[in-house]
Order: structure tokens, then C-alpha cells, then sequence
């Protein structure tokens, strides 16, 4: 069934103003659906076959919206939390939608986090069964060896019914502190670090770089957010296609 919504809902969603400002402008005429001019706020609009125009702009409706954010240590991975600041706080433009961060990342990791309404999307993207790639850069305590990379390319024992899914490691420094870059497929609960416990090893910061192939915008600070463009949207929903 065709989506409908109230005219002065579908321009305070799509961020035109609030919606008693709203009701004002189209009482004023200033709004007009398939050329003619309505005003009515309670007056119900079809989304994708109306045309709606707000004096000379037309004002498509996005139903769904996509967030990259360049989560920061100290915040949750949730919508709502009664102690700490969630990665929902971040984002200023929520534009009434029921935002949510496409998987988690623990509280002192940081990196990309995808934030979305878009819960088919989420779904391509979180399913053990979709082995969706996601990539992690680490330091972690005490020298990385060959025996470890051979491990992880095997899978390991982190206390699952089932060893971990084969994950590539790569050993940017071997020395009191490590570097290294981790890719997974799977996205087990603080499963980077229980990966290194397993082998004795303790990872003292995490950063995700990447999931999908879809890489963190250099561009931003931690805190720091922006839209996903047509084109990495588009990315996305191909994966797993
Ligand atoms: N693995 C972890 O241990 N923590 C994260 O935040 C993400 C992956």
C-alpha cells in the first residue's frame, strides 16, 4: 500500500521548519501538491506519486536516512541510555526518525558506525549468515607472530559453541605494542578483543576502519558524522545481492 502522511508531517520530517511554522506557511498557500495550491496541514499526501512544492522548492520525501559517524570513545552503541551519552545524541538532524546504530561498537572502541532507520539494510548488513566484511585496526599488548596470523586464518576458540569464522590478520608492528589490522565476518559481542584473549593477547585500542568495503570518511573527527552519499547507499544495498 502507497504511504501516506499528513502535508505538514511530510514537510517538518523533511526538515522545512516545525510543524506549527508549517501549518502557518501552508495556511498562507505557500505549499502546493500536483500544481495546485493546498491549504490544508491535515490533507494527506501519497508519498512517491504527489508532488509536493514549497514555494519554488520541491521537497522530495526520504523515508529513510543514512549516517556514517566517526563514533567517539566514552559514548554507547544504543538509542537510549540512562547513564552514559548514546551515539544517537550525536546526531543533530534525526528529522523524527527512529535512528539506530547498524550493529555495536563498545564503549572505548571507536571508528565507523552506520546509523540508519533503514532496518532491511541493517539486517543485509548485521546477518551472521551475509559474512559482511569489517575491518579493524588494533594495538595490542606484546609481540604479534606468524603462529597468531596462522591462527586467526584457521578461526578461534572464544568460548562459542563453534570456533570464530577464519579472519585475516595483518601485522603492521610486531613489538612491545602491536599494530595490527583485523578483518572479520562475523560481529560477535566484543569479538576483536576476546579473539586476542584467546590468544593471550590483550588489544588496548580498537578503531573499526571499514565495513563492506564502505571505509570511514578521513574527513571526519571522532564525534564527527555526515549522510552517506547516492552512491554509497547504493553500495551498500548491493552487497549480499
Ligand atoms: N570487537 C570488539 O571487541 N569490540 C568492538 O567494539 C568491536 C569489535
Amino acid at each position: 500500500m502507497a504511504l501516506q502522511l499528513r502535508l505538514d508531517k511530510y514537510l517538518a520530517d523533511m526538515g522545512m521548519g516545525t510543524r506549527s511554522e508549517i501549518k502557518t506557511w501552508i495556511r498562507k498557500g505557500r505549499v502546493k501538491i500536483n500544481g495546485e495550491i493546498c491549504n490544508k496541514p491535515e490533507k494527506k499526501v501519497t508519498i512517491k506519486s504527489d508532488e509536493v512544492y514549497f514555494d519554488e522548492t520541491k521537497v522530495i520525501y526520504m523515508e529513510y536516512l543514512y549516517f556514517m559517524l566517526h563514533k567517539p570513545v566514552g559514548v554507547v552503541s544504543a538509542t537510549m541510555d540512562n547513564v552514559s551519552k548514546t551515539v544517537l545524541d550525536l546526531i543533530k538532524d534525526k528529522q523524527g526518525k527512529d535512528l539506530f546504530p547498524v550493529g555495536r561498537l563498545d564503549k572505548d572502541t571507536e571508528g565507523l558506525l552506520i546509523i540508519t532507520n533503514d532496518g532491511d539494510l541493517a539486517h543485509q548488513l548485521l546477518s551472521p549468515k551475509k559474512h559482511v566484511d569489517k575491518v579493524y585496526y588494533a594495538k595490542v599488548k606484546g609481540k604479534i607472530t606468524e603462529d597468531d596470523k596462522e591462527a586467526f586464518s584457521i578461526g578461534v576458540d572464544i568460548g562459542e559453541d563453534s570456533r570464530t569464522l577464519p579472519a585475516k590478520l595483518i601485522i603492521i608492528k610486531s613489538d612491545e605494542i602491536s599494530e595490527i589490522e583485523l578483518t572479520i565476518q562475523e560481529g560477535k559481542f566484543h569479538q576483536v578483543k576476546r579473539m586476542f584473549e584467546a590468544i593471550g593477547k590483550e588489544v588496548i585500542y580498537l578503531k573499526r576502519l571499514s565495513m563492506g568495503g564502505l571505509g570511514l570518511d578521513q574527513g571526519l573527527a571522532p564525534g564527527e558524522y555526515r549522510e552517506l552519499t547516492q552512491e554509497e547507499i547504493r553500495y551498500l544495498k548491493e552487497i549480499n545481492k
